[in-house]
C-alpha cells in the first residue's frame, strides 16, 4: 500500500516518530510519501495514496497551525482514504483517565475545525527537550512536568514516546484499512 504522513512539529519529537513510522511501514513492505505540513509540496498527489497517516504535537492545548490549515485544504481528499490521527503529548505519558478525556476532546477539536475525520486515533507520548529550550520555556515546561509527575531534571532531555505501542497501532490501522477503504 501507498501511506501519506502527514505531520508538523516544533520541537523535532512528531518528526521523530513519522520518520519511525516511514522506517516501519517500509520495513513492512508499504510505500510512503511524507510531508511537513510547515512546508508543503506544491502539488500534493493524492490519487496514489491508499491511507493517510497524520501527526501533530498537542501545544497549550492545541495542534501546529500549518497542519491545521494543510488538513483544512486537502479535507476532501483526505477524507476519501482512510485516515489514522496520531496526537502526540506529554499529558499522554501520564495516562490519567481524565487528562486523556482531554486529549481526546482536543482531537475531536482539530476534526471539527478541518472537517477531517479519522478512523482511529492514537495518543502517543511525545519529549520533554529541555536541553533546547529557552529559559522561560525549560522553565514552564518544568512546572506542566511536575504536574504531570514527569522528569523535572532539566539538565537532560526526556523521551517518553512508547514505540512498540505506536507500532501496535500502525498495525492495527494496516490490516483493517482494506476493509475501512470501501466504506468511506
Ligand atoms: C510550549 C509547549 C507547550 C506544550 N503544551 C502542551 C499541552 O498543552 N499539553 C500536553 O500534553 N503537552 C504539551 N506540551 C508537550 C509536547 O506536546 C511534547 O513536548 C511533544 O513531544 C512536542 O512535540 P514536538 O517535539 O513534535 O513539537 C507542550 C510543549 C511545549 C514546548
Amino acid at each position: 500500500m501507498h501511506i501519506a504522513i502527514i505531520y508538523a512539529t516544533v520541537e523535532g519529537q512528531t518528526r521523530t516518530i513519522a520518520t519511525h513510522i516511514e522506517a516501519y511501514l517500509a520495513d513492512s513492505g508499504h510505500s510512503t510519501q511524507v510531508i511537513d505540513a510547515t512546508h508543503p509540496p506544491d502539488a500534493f498527489a493524492i490519487d496514489a495514496i491508499d491511507g493517510v497517516i497524520c501527526l501533530g504535537p498537542v501545544h497549550i492545548g492545541t495542534f501546529p497551525a500549518p497542519l491545521r490549515r494543510f488538513v483544512r485544504t486537502h479535507m476532501r481528499e483526505l477524507m476519501a482514504r482512510p485516515g489514522a490521527f496520531i496526537s502526540v503529548s506529554l499529558t499522554a505519558a501520564g495516562g490519567d483517565a481524565e487528562e486523556m478525556a482531554e486529549l481526546a476532546e482536543i482531537a475531536t477539536a482539530f476534526s471539527e475545525e478541518t472537517g477531517w475525520w479519522p478512523v482511529a486515533v492514537h495518543h502517543a507520548a511525545g519529549a520533554l527537550k529541555y536541553t533546547e529550550y529557552d529559559y522561560f520555556r525549560r522553565w514552564m515546561m518544568r512546572r506542566i512536568a511536575d504536574k504531570h509527575h514527569a522528569s523535572t531534571d532539566t539538565k537532560h532531555d526526556h523521551e517518553f514516546t512508547d514505540w512498540g505501542e505506536l507500532d501496535l497501532f500502525i498495525d492495527g490501522f494496516l490490516r483493517d484499512l482494506p476493509a475501512v477503504a470501501g466504506k468511506i
